[in-house]
């Protein structure tokens, strides 16, 4: 698929998970395969203009990190034009605008889902930041902020209309928060809505499978995967593998995911500093353990790293622990294996299902 001048190696996208899709963990999938477009956590547009350091730790790339979007969020017109100005001298390939952030300190400022109720001032924002930059403006949202004002098919005809080159959907409503199914009805209505502009559908996308069936019941032209990139960093790859021949590869045997693991660690390290990096992983790594098998223990050990050396440490005294759920030739008995993912639009799957699959980590981000 394109996306403005820029025709994709797949039409399958990262959805920005702000506190993870930093440049490690992109790196790291990109490395795997099949990722077609990455979009970096979201970014305050005053905070990148002010040049404040944690916004431009968030907007850092480097060689093997394209194609690569910002995503940005604020309100105030100038300040939205300004800072995209300054993701393309970056050299970045894409600016995204963040619409569906129900979170306090981005609603209260108007920006985030409170831009849905107010299509024109959110088109003129928008057409200043499209008129500013030669590289494609994007927006991500909501299906509305609730039931009763299902706002995004009509925001995206004034969104297409302002020159956006793509639309990303999270089939929920803001008053959702992560609850409840995906709303596939509701992703279809946006693709019908566009005119001639490309939306990707987003929302418990945690299996290739998923990804077909959302295409398949909505039209939209690809697929944005958040939360399933962290339990299955190889999605991507075998998604594409699997829209491309129907044939489904295997999923990672315990050997890759470490390997992965400890790349995904060693980056956090150069990244952030040693001892910095590693505090940081200890939100990262449990993402990894919900497909060991048991892993009690490693989620504990993992609480307290602080260094590389510390990692390893933990993760030989994981592995010595893991032995009594395996068998002689070292492999997870069948009654440890973790359950198989699944998304809570598919058939059989009820409405509770992928939340409880897919965990919200704690804090504001409860309800995005
Ligand atoms: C930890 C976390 C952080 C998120 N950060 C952002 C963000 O910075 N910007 C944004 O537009 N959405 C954010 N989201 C929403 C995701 O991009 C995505 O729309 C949502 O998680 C649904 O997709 P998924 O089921 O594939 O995760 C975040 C979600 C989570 C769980």
């Amino acid at each position: 698929m394109r996306l403005g001048d820029h025709t994709l190696s797949s039409n399958l996208f990262l959805s920005p998970l702000a506190g993870y899709t930093n440049l490690p963990m992109r790196l790291t999938l990109r490395e795997l395969g099949g990722l077609g477009w990455a979009t970096t956590d979201l970014v305050n547009a005053r905070s990148l203009l002010e040049r404040n350091r944690t916004a431009l730790k968030l907007v850092e790339t480097g060689p093997g990190d394209q194609p690569l979007s910002v995503q940005l969020f604020g309100s105030e017109p100038g300040e939205m034009r300004e800072a995209a100005v300054l993701c393309q001298e970056l050299g970045v390939q894409g600016i995204d605008i963040n619409m569906g952030c129900p979170v306090r300190k981005v609603t209260r400022i108007g920006g985030g889902s409170a831009m849905m109720t107010e299509l024109d001032k959110t088109a003129r924002l928008v057409r200043g930041m499209v008129d500013a930059v030669r590289i494609p403006v994007t927006a991500k949202m909501r299906l509305g902020w609730d039931e009763e004002n299902f706002t995004a098919p009509d925001l995206v005809r004034a969104l297409e209309d302002a020159g956006v080159a793509a639309v990303f959907i999270h089939g929920r409503t803001r008053a959702q928060g992560f609850s409840g199914t995906v709303n596939l009805a509701g992703i279809r209505a946006v693709v019908r809505a566009a005119r001639s502009i490309p939306v990707i559908g987003n929302g418990d996308v945690t299996t290739p499978g998923a990804a077909r069936h959302m295409i398949d019941e909505t039209g939209c032209a690809g697929v944005s995967v958040g939360r399933g990139a962290f339990y299955d960093p190889w999605i991507f790859r075998r998604t594409a593998r699997y829209l491309e021949t129907g044939v489904l590869p295997p999923e990672p045997d315990f050997a890759e995911r470490l390997r992965v693991m400890r790349l995904h660690f060693g980056r956090y390290c150069d990244f952030y500093g040693e001892a910095h990096g590693a505090r940081l992983f200890r939100k990262v790594a449990p993402w990894y353990a919900r497909r060991f098998g048991p892993a009690k223990d490693f989620n504990q050990r993992m609480l307290t790293i602080g260094s590389r050396a510390a990692f390893e440490e933990a993760l030989a005294g994981y592995l010595a622990w893991r032995r009594q759920f395996c068998d002689d030739a070292g492999e997870l008995l069948p009654r440890y294996e973790p359950a198989p993912l699944a998304a809570s639009f598919l058939p059989g799957a009820t409405g509770g299902a992928a939340p409880a699959a897919i965990p919200v980590p704690k804090g504001p981000v409860e309800v995005w």
